[in-house]
């Protein structure tokens, strides 16, 4: 059920800090929120709690990898006039709001995330039977529902917290989102509709609730969505009272599947820092020569005068990347008659990365060069999002009954 009509153009989505930014980051992730940025209003963070739940043993490289990571961030393209860039330690308030949706979360939602199992299998070497770590999706829902986004964009790994958080806002809604005077309120918001519109909205209310047509739903939404003259509460509180529900207080988001696929790394298989196959934002061209040089090829191809075949080379997945049509062709021709060496059809693979990253370093420069500017930009992301996530937690208070003063 589409809960999320009123803040559906607001975009969440964090990084946890754990070290340099590489290709695969700026291909798989940072192209789609720049992206982004031109459609939804943006909040993009550094997630240091999150880093925290997996290193707290040698915590000294969050905050360096913070900034690091802000400044490659800027370099690459989020763009400060058009996004709001903020530091989750920075908003206390999602601590807050994660105690509270700790009181409503069944262990059992926590224990049956995929990630629980899998992390602590993969990452043998830490101790993660903590609190914190178990805890680690439910901070993520309240990082999310704090600011009431629509869509998380995500990788495919991430889809599951962001399911946990729709399930979360669901029960929230359920157990609080009833004001003891809804129906008035509601009654009296369906007269800020307009005699026509409320007619219609009682039309499609009783369409869906006594037929269970569920296309008076979407229109429904729609009618709400398009109405300039009433607050948000009320537009919350009259999808809540169509739904035959409570009020929505905190929207269930949609998760925003990155279509980009997979960049590949230096020895074919997904480029990570766990596999020890990337190129850095930050490497300088010597060292990204070398890299791209030493890359393994089609393993038949031992002699220049060997046919090769790409299918089984790692530099012809780059070439799916970086290349033209024009150039794929001629490589493949190339490759498979043995006309050409693996070094000139690496040399292309060099030329584009350098090309790529020639601006995004010079832009990285700039902002370690002054990092003051890098700090104001920050000091106002995280104004910006607590003025959000004050109000959220002021209506998520009220709502559990636990007022402050
Ligand atoms: N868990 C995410 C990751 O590892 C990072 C993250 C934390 C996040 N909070 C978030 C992503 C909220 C999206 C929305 O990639
Ligand atoms: Fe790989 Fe290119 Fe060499 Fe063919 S020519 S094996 S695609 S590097």
């Amino acid at each position: 059920m589409n809960t999320s009509v009123s803040h559906n153009q607001r975009v969440l989505s964090g990084m946890r800090p754990t070290g340099l930014l590489h290709l695969g980051h700026y291909h798989g992730v940072l192209k789609n929120w720049i992206e982004l940025q031109h459609s939804y209003e943006c909040f993009f963070f550094v997630a240091d709690w999150h880093a925290l739940t997996t290193h707290y043993e040698n915590p000294s490289i969050i905050a360096q990898s913070s900034i690091d990571m802000v400044v490659d961030w800027l370099a690459a393209g989020v763009n400060p006039g058009s996004s709001t860039i903020f530091i989750q330690s920075r908003v206390p308030e999602h601590a807050e709001l994660y105690t509270l949706l700790s009181m409503i979360t069944p262990l059992g939602w926590l224990e049956r995330v995929p990630s629980y199992k899998d992390q602590q299998d993969k990452l043998k070497d830490r101790d993660l039977s903590t609190f914190g770590f178990l805890g680690y999706p439910l901070l993520q829902s309240a990082d999310i529902l704090i600011y009431k986004a629509g869509h998380v964009p995500v990788g495919e790994d991430q889809v599951a917290h962001v399911e946990l958080t729709r399930e979360v806002a669901r029960r929230f809604n359920h157990l609080y989102g009833k004001e003891i005077d809804f129906e008035d309120k509601a009654q009296v918001a369906i007269k800020k509709l307009g005699k026509k519109n409320a007619k219609i909205y009682n039309d499609l209310k009783k369409r869906y609730q006594e037929q269970g047509d569920g296309g008076a739903l979407s229109v429904g939404y729609a009618l709400l969505s398009s109405q300039q003259n009433i607050s948000l509460g009320d537009k919350e509180r009259l999808i809540g009272y169509l739904e035959g529900g409570g009020r929505i207080i905190l929207p269930e988001p949609q998760s925003l599947l990155t279509a980009s696929s997979k960049m590949p790394g230096l020895d074919g298989q997904k480029m990570s820092k766990s596999y020890n196959n990337t190129i850095a934002l930050r490497e300088s061209p010597i060292q990204i020569e070398k890299k791209v040089k030493t890359m393994p090829t089609d393993p038949a191809r031992i002699r220049r005068t060997d046919a090769g075949n790409p299918q089984k080379c790692p530099v012809w997945q780059l070439h799916q990347v970086y290349s033209g049509e024009d150039l794929k062709n001629a490589i493949i021709d190339g490759c498979t008659t043995a006309a050409i060496g693996c070094v000139d059809c690496k040399q292309h693979i060099i030329d584009a990365i350098l090309t790529e990253l020639k601006p995004i370093q010079r832009r990285a420069k700039d902002y370690q060069d002054d990092r003051s500017t890098v700090e104001s930009i920050l000091n106002a992301g995280c104004e910006a999002a607590r003025d959000v996530a004050r109000d959220t937690m002021e209506e998520v208070r009220k709502a559990m009954g636990i007022t402050l003063r």
